[in-house]
């Protein structure tokens, strides 16, 4: 049987990481694999509730992480980890990395403390005590804060976080920069200021070149 691989999608809004997480879907179907196409928040019937309320309603940062982390308990527990454990390819759109970013690096909340909720909702069973579930590689699809503010204008009416200045996303893309040197060895960084060819080309040959894809 094969390994299960974990392999999540970042960046800020805009970024334009959706059309390529399908992209990566056909490939790992085209070569044999089972893939879970998921997302955060979100991914099971509890998870979306609490992604409409952390989107949609007014919260303090504390409750916001709060709820992306009982989404990501819920999430990890019913999806993440018995795919996982059946040798499956698990392709989340956004994870913890989010949490850092938007939370941590956004809203300026206190990161020791989002350190603190990651241990405790990542411990899993199946790994030893200590070991943290994390995605076994993370693409992260870098942009330029005013160049996302151009694409998102004039897009589908904006949730919360879309709406927000690009000040916010300023200090969001500066919580991905320092969680990407903080664990270099998991993050595929991928230049998204370029033709959506050209993106494409470079996941591909990153998500190959790290042994994940024939
Ligand atoms: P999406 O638009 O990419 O589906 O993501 C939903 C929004 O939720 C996006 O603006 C980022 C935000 N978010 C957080 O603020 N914290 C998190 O932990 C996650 C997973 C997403």
């Amino acid at each position: 049987m094969s390994h299960g691989v974990f392999l999540s999608f970042e960046g800020i809004d805009g970024a334009g990481k959706s059309t390529h997480i399908e992209a990566l879907a056909s490939a790992f179907r085209a070569a044999g694999r089972t893939v879970v196409l998921t997302r955060e928040p979100g991914g099971t019937p509890l998870a979306e509730k609490l992604r409409a309320l952390a989107l949609n309603d007014p919260m303090d940062a504390l409750t916001e992480a709060l709820l992306m982390f009982a989404a990501r308990r819920d999430h990890l527990l019913q999806v993440i980890e018995p795919a996982l454990a059946r040798g499956e390819v698990v392709l989340c759109d956004r994870f913890t990395d989010a949490t850092f970013a938007y939370q941590g690096g956004g809203r300026g909340f206190d990161t020791q403390v989002l350190a603190t909720l990651e241990r405790w909702v990542q411990s899993v069973d199946a790994l030893p005590a200590g070991a943290l579930r994390q995605p076994h590689l993370t693409a992260w699809f870098d942009l330029d804060p005013a160049v996302a503010a151009q694409r998102l204008a004039g897009a589908r009416v904006p949730d919360k976080f879309e709406s927000q200045p690009q000040a916010f996303f300023a200090r969001v893309a500066a919580g991905y920069a320092a969680r990407a040197r903080a664990d270099a060895g998991r993050f595929l960084r991928i230049d998204a200021d370029q033709p959506r060819e050209a993106v494409w080309r470079d996941l591909l040959a990153g998500v190959r070149g790290r042994g994940f894809l024939p």
